[in-house]
């Protein structure tokens, strides 16, 4: 949909600000249309639709980040949708550390701390929508409530957030002045302010473990809404009607997907990101679901599992399933407070690089293979075996190398653990029968004070369990 250009007189000569704005549509309207759009408006809902509990969570991460920075002045922008093309933008998602600080997605909206006493102020800037009496109301797709529906401006994100809101245009201050580089919009992004943040949302609080429980769950069933319709993909739709069929499910329970949907079919299935998933689903292969939901907080899961899409696994499905359930186990039991980052690596690594040489498909010995300068067994799986999992599927990625891969596990984190074995269908080192075969098992796994909490038990993880838990699900 546009805006009626066809009764629109000639431009002016002089742009508006409205029409230097690429997302905004370029016409002039006629002064008899703009005199009658003025008066006979009520009042729009204009709630924030925000999750329970988010202001507070994010209140509390400010005050963190206060702490982490002090006297230093900080910007964080939540930044713009892409365009895709003319007028047409991408869907909004806010940047995850202005999520993690805000609570909630505002397209173009700044969040300053400016040092203070005890700490700093905080202060939300952002654009005013276009209300009746706002000649943007009507003439504004971008963020006029005609076109876009009610929109929370600043007295209710004020009330909502428990912040101090003020109008964009204020945002005045160049950005040299701003904490070093700091991710305001048109200055360069700080790696400094990035490093911090990314190191502060490793510990998740009580609120972020909800989050990501609720993601997790409501991924599992998604699980279930997809695998259900295996056979109508076989019949017709393929992998892009599973890959629907979840992206479905997500935009309906959550924001959406928290990365895109992974669905591969026999040979696509050791292709580690297959998301162009246009494939038909072969009823005599494995089917590899790597797929998560993205709650409105931004929190996602990520969990993988490897389907028999007849619903029985085959001997040598069943080998490979087996292989990466073991280094799968081997890898939990090595996470825990505590833990070097790298022990669950190591630990499913092992059992991989063990049973590669027992079926002889590794020419040196395992613990040359394990050595620094072996890993032989890295081309059967040349990916890492998990990561943290938060506001972004691969999260906290801007932290230091010593506070990521080079530190312990401590309790709060969250990560997802995911050993596979991928053979390729044009891997001409491995048998025919193994050729085309890929199995991932993926959880998401929260570090406790003493041990382990597996967020996706729910779904098994052994060969019997996943056969049982497919026959539930199309009886259901
Ligand atoms: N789905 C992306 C990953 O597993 O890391
Ligand atoms: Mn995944
Ligand atoms: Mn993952």
């Amino acid at each position: 949909m546009t805006l009626d250009h066809a009764h629109a007189p000639a431009a002016s000569s002089m742009p508006t600000p409205a029409e230097r704005d690429p997302r905004m549509p370029r016409l002039t309207l006629s002064p008899g249309f703009i005199r009658s759009m003025q008066s006979g408006w009520g009042e729009a809902d204009r709630t924030p639709r925000l999750p329970a509990g988010a202001a507070a969570a994010a209140a509390a991460h400010r005050g963190r980040l206060s702490e982490a920075m002090p006297g230093k002045r900080i910007a964080v922008a939540a930044g713009r949708a892409p365009m895709r093309a003319n007028d047409n933008a991408y869907d909004f998602r806010a940047d995850s550390d202005f999520l993690w600080l805000v609570g909630t997605m505002i397209e173009d909206a700044v969040l300053v701390l400016d040092p203070a006493s005890g700490g700093h102020l905080a202060t939300l800037y952002l654009p005013a929508p276009f209300r009746p009496g706002d000649d943007g109301f009507f003439s504004s797709a971008l963020r006029g409530e005609m076109w876009v529906g009610g929109i929370p401006g600043l007295r209710e994100y004020a009330d909502a957030l428990d912040l101090r809101t003020r109008p964009i245009e204020e945002l005045t201050t160049d950005a040299g002045t701003l904490c070093a580089g700091a991710s305001l919009a048109g200055s360069a992004p700080s790696a400094e302010l990035a490093r911090v943040l990314s190191e502060l949302r490793m510990i998740k609080d009580d609120w972020e473990v909800a989050e990501l429980r609720a993601a997790v769950d409501d991924t599992i069933d998604g699980f279930a809404s997809t695998v259900a319709e295996i056979p109508q993909a076989i019949r017709f739709g393929g992998e892009r009607w599973l890959q629907g069929t979840f992206d479905r499910h997500a935009r309906t329970v959550g924001n959406g997907v928290g990365y895109t949907t992974i669905v591969g079919s026999g040979a696509h299935a050791p292709i580690l990101h297959w998301v162009r998933a246009d494939g038909p689903v072969d009823p005599e292969a494995l089917l590899l679901l790597d797929m998560g939901v993205e709650r409105n907080s931004g929190y996602t899961a990520d969990v993988t599992r490897t389907f028999p899409a007849s619903g029985q696994f085959t001997t040598v499905q069943r080998q490979v399933h087996d292989l990466v359930e073991k280094a799968h186990r081997a890898a939990l039991a090595a996470v825990g407070p505590g833990r070097e980052w790298s022990d669950f690596h190591v630990a499913s690594m092992e059992v991989l690089a063990q049973g590669l040489h027992d079926w002889g498909l590794l020419d040196v010995s395992v613990d040359e293979a394990m050595s620094p300068d072996g890993q032989q067994h890295r081309r059967f799986i040349v990916c890492g075996v998990g990561h943290h999992l938060g506001i972004d599927v691969h999260d906290c990625a801007s932290s230091s190398y010593a506070a990521y891969q080079g530190a312990r596990m401590q309790e709060g984190m969250v990560l997802a653990v995911e050993p596979g074995l991928y053979f390729h269908a044009f891997d001409e080192t491995v048998p025919p029968e193994l050729r085309g075969i890929g199995v991932r098992l993926e959880d998401d796994v929260r570090v406790t004070a003493s041990g382990t909490e597996v967020l996706s038990s729910a779904l098994p993880i052994d060969a019997d369990g996943i056969e049982a838990w497919m026959t539930g699900v199309s009886a259901g």
